[in-house]
């Protein structure tokens, strides 16, 4: 199915001077930004993208490469000098004055950094007065407006006036006068850049929040990664007027194009932007609870790894630890359920690092990633996730797959088959690639020793 895009930029550019059009010309054959500045600034250059309906698209960037540029020829502020605009397939440049009007009151509403509110008008008029200049009803607008100020959490401040309310108070009532606009597109410039940093937590998450349930398309402008990463379910880099890279957060986080998007995401918050399914590793160390305490041992020897996932009917149902089965076949348990006990921390695929870690505190297993149904997608070790948060492996494929450590010897191994009734054969060694892993020859040793 295809959806029409929500919003299109193909090939923009943007020149402030005295000869744009020849600035556009030298750019296109390959001019950089310094060679065309005697005609004048390049402030986007050859900008293309696609907004899906619902995405937040986030163009990032220092202060001066463009961003804001970029957005106020989306909602025609400015004519481009070159390329064009698609407003849900419209195109902007073939767009007589009165459809560009057109446009920007029925699909596109703007959020700005400081917004301008009516100082003698009430929150709630405030909120309204987009429905006003729309023609709609005092009372079906103010209707809407007192809607929107509830999720905004000001439905109890409609009344007042601007001047009594918080800056974070005056933003919230900025965001719910373009949402209440009813515009399908929403375009924030900087829009959270004044708040402080609590407040302008709060107000993104609220963003989130707000853009699934009403489904909105945004395109967010900042210059602040974490704030990109954390809203973005897209991101452009932009830099000198060029967006040097178009992807996901996760993308742009572990596979940067340059050196130059590289430094600027040194600093990110790792763990409020990867999710537990970009770091997984593959389920390697599984045994089916039919397999019994036996099984669960032989997987553990020969992968060498000290503890194995247990599934019954391909659901995860916990962890045993090597220590745990030999404790228990020594006090005369067999059955590898009972040893599974209390339930296991999981997580989801789309949880946050910051979830895992949590887990991750509670127990020494790693941690195991689940889908809906409880079957097992992958796992995390301690030494996976330590190394996505320190980044010491940006490619996550690369990550190796470090399980905890064997805590109980090879010999202790093999006695422990025995008793259970495995013949710890020479075969036995070779059960798997992860046997070739093992240093000595200590399971033909004990072979001997614990034979039956
Ligand atoms: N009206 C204008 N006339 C001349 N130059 C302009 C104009 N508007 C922007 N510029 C220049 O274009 C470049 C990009 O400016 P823009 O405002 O798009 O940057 P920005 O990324 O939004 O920066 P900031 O983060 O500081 O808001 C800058 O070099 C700026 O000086
Ligand atoms: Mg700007």
């Amino acid at each position: 199915m295809t959806v029409e895009p929500a919003l299109e930029a193909r090939n923009l550019y943007k020149v402030f001077g005295r000869n744009p059009r020849d600035a556009v010309r030298r750019l296109q054959a390959g001019d950089s930004r310094a060679d065309v500045a005697d005609a004048g600034t390049a402030a986007v250059i050859d900008a293309s993208f696609t907004v899906q309906p619902g995405e937040i698209f986030v163009i990032m960037g220092l202060s001066g490469s463009g961003k804001s540029t970029i957005i106020r020829m989306l909602n025609g502020l400015l004519e481009p000098s070159a390329g064009d605009v698609l407003v849900q397939g419209r195109s902007i440049d073939r767009a007589s004055a009165k459809e560009l009007r057109d446009i920007r009151r029925s699909s596109i509403s703007m959020v700005f950094q400081h917004f301008a509110l009516l100082p003698h008008r009430t929150v709630l008029d405030n909120a309204a007065y987009a429905l006003e200049i729309q023609g709609v009803s005092r009372d079906e607008r103010r209707r809407r407006a007192r809607e929107i100020l509830d999720k905004v959490g000001l439905g109890d401040r409609a009344e007042a006036m601007p001047d009594e309310l918080s800056g974070g108070m005056r933003q919230r009532v900025g965001l719910a006068r373009a949402l209440t606009a009813g515009t399908d597109i929403l375009l924030m410039d900087e829009a959270f850049s004044a708040l402080d940093p609590l407040i302008r937590r709060e107000m993104q998450e609220q963003l989130v929040e707000l853009q699934q349930e009403l489904g909105r398309t945004i395109i967010f402008i900042t210059h602040d990664l974490n704030e990109a990463m954390f809203l973005g379910d897209r991101i452009a880099v932009m830099r000198d007027g060029r967006i040097v890279q178009n992807g996901t957060p996760e993308e742009i986080l572990t596979d940067p194009a340059n050196d130059y998007v590289a430094q600027f995401v040194q600093d990110v918050d790792r763990a409020r932007v990867l999710t537990a399914g970009s770091v997984m590793a593959p389920p390697v160390a599984t045994t089916p609870v039919s397999a019994g305490v036996r099984g669960a041992l032989r997987v553990m020897r020969d992968l060498q790894v000290g503890s194995v996932a247990v599934l019954e009917s391909r659901r995860y149902i916990g962890s045993v630890t090597d220590r745990a089965v030999v404790r228990a076949v020594k006090a005369g348990t067999t059955d590898l359920k009972s040893l599974v006990g209390r339930a296991q921390p999981v997580v989801k695929v789309d949880d946050p690092l910051t979830e895992v870690v949590e887990r991750s505190v509670e127990s020494p297993i790693p941690i195991a990633v689940v889908d809906d149904e409880n079957r097992l997608l992958g796992t995390i070790p301690r030494v996976t996730l330590l190394a996505a948060l320190g980044n010491v492996a940006p490619q996550t494929t690369e990550i190796p797959i470090i399980e905890a450590p064997v805590t109980v010897a090879a010999a202790e191994f093999a006695q422990t088959l025995a008793a259970v009734g495995e013949a710890t054969g020479s075969s036995a060694g070779q059960a798997s690639a992860g046997a070739a892993l093992a240093t000595t020859a200590a399971p033909d040793t004990a072979a001997t020793e614990g034979g039956v």
